[in-house]
């Protein structure tokens, strides 16, 4: 057994130092004495955990904790966890990894009908774990919102309701909602699992996709927000990170119905001093605090999305979060192929009209928008944003729509005048011929 450190030299460097958890726990503070909320001895959850992950035998555990309790009669307190890493049983990485799975364990304890096996992430709002539904025995992912949001009737009355309108929805671009609920103080939001990673990892590791797999990236969400807006749901927060890939390459649009029912400006504020977090993707309509929000803001969020994926930079920088929101509505776009010169023009205008400022100027609709998506995947232009339709700059959706038709119609009534024009020849040289015969003839007898 190794000489055991003073208390002072492991929390000095234990990487958990400072650290907070989601629910407000920290594992290499506690003294082994120290409960949870629901009563539960941290240690016991920490020895369970460890031998659960095969880190350390029941004996050690058991004789660690023996120590801890001697060393508590000389007034010294050691929590398990310190003790573990001294007897060199786990090292501090793995405490580190330790302290997600009990903080899970703790949340799991509230959540009945659930086992959480460790923590997926923690977003601004939320922190999410990765679960086993006991009843069904699947895995599934868990949302536990903060505490702070069970006080505030109006927000659990949106987050409800928005649940519920997320679970009618189908769609294999869709995480799947299960179920909404509350365990005591704690409410949660159980979803599909999802093994993969997020577009924002992506970003972060290889920092751009190349045209083609941002593309396909963007057609299946775009397919989902169509399935979405059809049942009369708007996302209202779709960005990288909210961007989910399968192993088998299936992009799905996580946290759909969750973001409506925190306000626009209370999400953007809790997003203030996040790294990563700032307002990136969000539409301008939405910073003006609209009340009618419709499926042009998705389509403008997704764009900033798809401009970030093909050309690695966000489409507005800023130093703080109003800045950026402040660019988002007046702020001229860099055209993302001046970004990326090796990008297509037609997916940089496709870009461009997602992006548009006045939301009557973007696609209206996300069936609109595949029809251009699908064209530029297929190599030709793109039929709306193509900026020389009819001579037109980036018109007007309304402009592009009304243009459309009169095209085809134009083209169509071209054609069939040409029709009629090679009939009323043949039918004119028939007469000519018939005449001549009818002459012929008429000599002939006379
Ligand atoms: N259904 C899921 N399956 C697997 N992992 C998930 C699932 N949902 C979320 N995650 C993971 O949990 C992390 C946190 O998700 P969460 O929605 O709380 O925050 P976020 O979307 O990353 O960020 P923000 O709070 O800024 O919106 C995600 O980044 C993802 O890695
Ligand atoms: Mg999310």
């Amino acid at each position: 057994m190794s000489q055991l450190p003073r208390k002072q030299d492991l929390t000095e460097t234990s990487p958990m130092q400072g650290d907070t958890s989601a629910s407000g726990g920290s594992v290499s503070g506690d003294s082994p004495r120290t409960k949870t909320k629901g009563g539960t001895n941290v240690d016991t959850i920490i020895g369970k955990v460890v031998v659960d992950q095969g880190l350390a035998t029941p004996d050690e555990v058991q004789q660690c904790l023996e120590q801890a309790r001697s060393l508590a009669q000389d007034n010294n307190q050691r929590s398990l966890a310190d003790l573990l890493v001294a007897n060199d049983y786990i090292t501090r990485r793995q405490l580190q990894r330790l302290r997600s799975l009990v903080e899970a364990e703790r949340q799991g304890q509230q959540i009945p009908g659930y086992k959480v096996l460790g923590k997926l992430g923690a977003g601004a709002m939320a922190a999410v774990f990765k679960g086993r539904q006991l009843s069904l025995d699947r895995l599934v992912a868990i949302k536990v919102l903060p505490r702070k949001f069970s006080t505030n009737t109006q927000f659990m009355e949106r987050f409800y309701a928005e649940g519920r309108a997320a679970a009618q929805l189908n769609h294999p671009n869709i995480v799947q909602a299960y179920d909404v609920g509350q365990a005591g103080d704690v409410h949660y939001f159980v979803m599909e699992y999802v093994e993969g990673r997020t577009v924002y990892d992506d970003i972060v590791k290889h920092k751009k996709y190349s045209e083609k797999d941002a593309i396909d990236v963007v057609i299946q969400i775009t397919e989902a927000l169509q399935h979405a807006h059809a049942k009369g749901l708007i996302h209202r927060d779709v960005k990288p990170k909210n961007i989910m890939i399968t192993q088998e390459g299936v992009a799905k649009l996580a946290d759909m119905g969750l973001a409506r029912a925190i306000s626009d400006k209370e999400a953007a504020e809790a997003e203030q001093g996040k790294a990563f977090g700032t307002p990136y993707y969000i539409s301008p309509e939405q910073i003006r605090g609209k009340l009618e929000i419709g499926p042009p803001a998705d389509i403008y969020s997704l764009g900033a999305t798809l401009y970030h994926m093909v050309t690695g930079n966000v489409p507005f920088d800023g130093k703080s979060p109003s800045a950026v929101m402040h660019k988002h509505l007046k702020a001229e776009l860099i055209p993302p192929d001046h970004v990326n010169p090796k990008l297509s023009a037609g997916v940089s205008e496709i870009i461009e009209m997602m992006m548009a400022k006045e939301p009557g100027v973007r696609y209206q609709s996300a069936k609109e928008l595949l029809v251009d998506l699908r064209a530029v995947r297929s190599g030709k232009q793109p039929v709306m944003a193509h900026k020389d339709i009819g001579g037109m700059e980036l018109a007007s959706l309304a402009q592009v729509e009304a243009a459309a038709p009169a095209i085809l119609q134009e083209d169509t009534s071209r054609k069939q005048s040409g029709l009629f024009e090679m009939l009323f020849y043949v039918m004119l040289g028939l007469f000519v011929v018939s005449v001549i015969i009818n002459v012929v003839l008429f000599a002939g007898r006379s």
